[in-house]
């Protein structure tokens, strides 16, 4: 490793050599009472993460010196610096009229999965990798594709037969190998023998209970929190609401904010709010102790992104660490939602990216988040990575066969034509 000097447990702070192998099973002391993942420990504490730019790469890498290697060895398509836009209609909708909106989808593979791709494949082209691996088809998937082809590494994604859509079509075109397995269940062991076998450079999860995804790509999404205060020049928000799964994000942002609350940029933590589907969190917050047990799924989630049963000590910690709170988001309104932030705002996110939006609505209704709070939401990726759930209930367009049947047809909704006349 280059700055990083090796490893520490996020939980017991034990400290592990640069040359530990990442086995996906997290801290070995910590392993049997309550997995957690280690994280990347520094020379001196990440550097000049005080939301000043210190290189002014046009990346997220302009943050260089707050994560394991140098620019110089980055591979980069580009990714970071995504915009935070004021979103005053759907703030208004939702009851916080302060409400932001950072915009992952705008990244290189549209999600904000890249933050995490750049760093993890920088890592392994450092430490002399030739092969990284998956078992997501999702987007950590297409972004892990994207960044291995840029390096000119090989990359292994193994997903399950059903696996279609737009995001298998992405890895397909960087080229990726795909590994189909018939039964989900088969596709840790895959991975975890392809590691053992090869010294494949795995970054996804591959054992249970999974602790979060490899620890230099956690480093990534620090660069959220720190893009997050420089474009609200230097304020700090109340909120901040992401979709979790595994937490790697959440964990990421969450030490994010705290390099910038050591080194003084700002003066408090915003409280981190998980937007999860099955509850894991929910429980385990209610609980004393660090152990996320399983929360099994009463019903099939169309944030499919996000669907685990089970997060992880990451993710629990960030939300105490910040006084934050998690929110199980159902299917209810979740289609709606994404609608109205599209035509509202100009947004268009995927389903599980939405999820933020549903539990800012439950938490304002609880009166937990104040009508004068200034909320972020992170939107995670571009609604054009899941269009078979979205648009399933899109009713069909039938074209027309005239100029006359057009008008005729725009003229028999009769507030549209309204608006379309320029009167409303
Ligand atoms: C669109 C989207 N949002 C959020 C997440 C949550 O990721 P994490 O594991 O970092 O919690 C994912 C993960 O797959 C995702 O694809
Ligand atoms: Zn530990």
């Amino acid at each position: 490793m280059a700055k990083a000097t090796g490893y520490s447990c996020i939980r017991c702070e034990a400290t592990f050599p640069p040359d530990l192998i990442i086995d996906s099973r997290g801290c070995p002391h910590c392993r049997t009472d309550a997995p957690a993942n280690l994280k990347i420990a520094y020379r001196q504490a990440a550097a000049s993460a005080d939301g000043q730019a210190a290189q002014p790469a046009p990346s997220l890498w302009r943050y260089a010196d707050a994560l394991p290697c140098a620019t110089g060895d980055a591979v980069s398509l580009g990714e970071g610096l995504t915009p935070l836009l004021a979103a005053e209609t759907m703030g208004a909708f939702l009851g916080v009229p302060q409400l932001l909106i950072k915009d992952e989808g705008t990244n290189p593979t549209w999600s904000h999965k890249d933050r995490f791709s750049t760093v993890a494949v920088s890592m392994a082209r450092l430490q002399g990798a030739r092969v990284v691996a998956t078992a997501s088809s999702g987007n950590a998937g297409a972004s892990l594709s994207a960044y291995a082809a840029r390096a000119g590494l090989q990359c292994v994604v193994v997903t399950f037969a059903a696996t279609a859509g737009p995001m298998l079509a992405q890895i397909r075109k960087y080229g990726a190998t795909v590994v189909p397995m018939a039964d989900k269940s088969h596709r840790w062991p895959f991975l975890a023998s392809g590691v053992e076998r090869f010294g494949w450079f795995a970054t996804s999860p591959f054992h249970a209970p999974v602790v979060g995804s490899h620890p230099a790509g956690i480093e990534g999404y620090k660069t959220l929190a720190y893009e997050l205060v420089e474009q609200m020049h230097g304020a700090v928000p109340d909120w901040c609401v992401l979709p979790v799964c595994y937490g790697d994000a959440l964990a990421g942002v969450c030490e994010g904010f705290k390099d910038l609350l050591n080194r003084g940029t700002i003066g408090r933590l915003p409280r981190l709010v998980a937007a999860e589907v099955h509850g894991s969190l929910t429980h385990a917050l209610a609980r004393q102790g660090d152990v996320v047990d399983d929360a099994p799924a009463a019903f099939d989630s169309l944030a499919i992104s996000i669907g685990t049963t089970r997060s992880t000590f990451q993710a629990l910690k960030a939300l105490r660490d910040t006084a934050g709170t998690a929110v199980a988001v159902g299917n209810a309104g979740l289609v709606e939602l994404q609608q109205r932030l599209a035509a509202c705002e100009g947004i268009f996110a995927e389903l599980a990216s939405v999820t933020p939006l549903a539990a800012i609505q439950t938490l304002r209704r609880k009166g937990i988040i104040a009508a004068s709070d200034r909320v972020v939401s992170i939107v995670t990726a571009s609604g054009l990575k899941d269009l078979d759930r979205s648009t399933a209930f899109q009713p069909g367009l039938q074209a027309f066969q005239s100029v006359g049947d057009a008008w005729e047809h725009l003229r028999k909704d009769g507030q549209k034509w309204r608006a379309l006349e320029g009167a409303a």
